[in-house]
Parts: C-alpha cells; structure tokens; sequence
C-alpha cells in the first residue's frame, strides 16, 4: 500500500525546523548505505545524533503517534529516529532496497523495516526532479509532495530518486516496523477500519461493535509486537 499523509507537520512547524536543519552537520549520505546502496547513493545527510536533527525527528515521531490516518495505516510498533536528506543539483539516489533490519544507532535496538517513510520539507516550487519513484505491483509511482506531507510504503518495495535538475530537496526519511509485519494483512485492517469509521457516522450506537470486534480480534490474531 502507498499511503499520502497530509499534514505531519504544520506550516508552522515546517518553517521553525527548516532553518536549524539547514544549520545541522551534513555529511556523505553513503553513511547509513548498505554496500550495493552505496554505489548509485549521491546525497547529503545530517550526521545522526546531530542535535537539531534529534529535536526535529522527536517531533515529527510525536505529531506521528496523535496522527489517526498514520496510526491506522501502520500500526507503528517501532518508529526509526527520521533521519534527513539533502539533494542538489546532478544529485540522485538509484534504484535499490532497504535493509530488511536497521540497527538503531548508539543503542542494542534494531527495528524490522515493515514501512518506509519520506515526509517532504521543501516548497515543490523550489525544485526540479527529485520525484521519489517507487515500483509496487500496481506498476511505477512518482511522488512529489507539499512540505509536511509524507508518503508511507512497502520497504518491500524497489525504489530510487531521480536526478535534482534545480534547487535543493530536502526531506526526513525513516522506516517502521508494524505490529502487522504482512503488508496484505495489515491493508485489510486499515480498509476494514475505514469502512467502520464511515459506518458509524451514517449507523446507531452501538450497531458497528461486532464489525469493531472483529477488527480487534484480527489485530489480536496477527499482531506480533
Ligand atoms: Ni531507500
């Protein structure tokens, strides 16, 4: 499933954690690469544990967690510390995948990489290029999103940015592990947790409980975290 959350960050939000990041120690995004990423990853990172960097992924992590679409749609059992990105003109990260386990850095933790997430922070305006594409079985997508906005999907999935022809693109981007690890599963909760939500506006009180049974006791079934 390819998700679009609106509104993870405010405006307001954005345009406070924009300057402190820009500020931030960027360095080689080969860092946090695995050996075949390495290879076709041209970008610039924030050092992880830079201090802006931690005070803005503590946010975004927080607005995460009161988000209902996002909480529907991932049943987060683990959120990655975001990590940001920066591409430039002729920079461009090619196809590849992400590690299936990411140790989580400075501590014993690692999580299972279920969902990967980029929330997008600079004006589509002020750019060219930089979609992110990503191939699932429904075939090519590319996303270009309004500061604030997120795109959730499948770490399953392929996936690669292409080539920035003006501006700069800067983004945080980081993974999730559900506790819904099977992506088939854990869309059939969030349509079925949907069609409740609808329900109930047009139903009784009390008359979408066994439907809001069944949801539960189909978390109940498949949650393993
Ligand atoms: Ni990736």
């Amino acid at each position: 499933m390819l998700l679009r959350i609106p509104n993870v960050l405010s405006d307001e939000q954005v345009t406070r954690i924009f300057p402190t990041l820009l500020a931030a120690e960027w360095i080689d995004g080969k860092a946090t690469a695995g050996r075949q990423s390495a290879q076709v990853k041209r970008n610039m990172q924030i050092r992880e544990g830079d201090p802006a960097a931690r005070a803005a992924g503590q946010e975004i992590v927080a607005s995460l967690e009161r988000n209902a679409l996002f909480v529907s749609a991932a049943l987060p059992a683990r959120i990655f510390p975001p990590l940001f990105n920066r591409y430039t003109e002729g920079e461009a990260f090619g196809n590849h995948v992400d590690n299936a386990i990411r140790r989580i850095t400075g501590t014993p933790q690692s999580i299972r990489t279920d969902l990967s997430a980029t929330l997008f922070l600079t004006p589509p305006d002020e750019y060219d290029g930089g979609e992110l594409v990503i191939e699932d079985t429904y075939g090519v997508h590319q996303v270009k999103l309004p500061p604030g906005e997120m795109i959730l999907y499948p770490a399953s999935s392929l996936h690669h940015v292409l080539p920035i022809t003006r501006g700069a693109r800067i983004s945080s981007f980081f993974w999730i592990q559900s506790m819904v690890r099977d992506d088939g599963a854990r869309a059939l909760l969030f349509d079925l947790d949907l069609a409740i939500q609808r329900l109930e506006s047009s139903l009784q009180p009390g008359e979408t409980l066994p439907l809001t049974n069944v949801y539960h006791n189909l978390l109940r079934r498949w949650a393993d975290g």
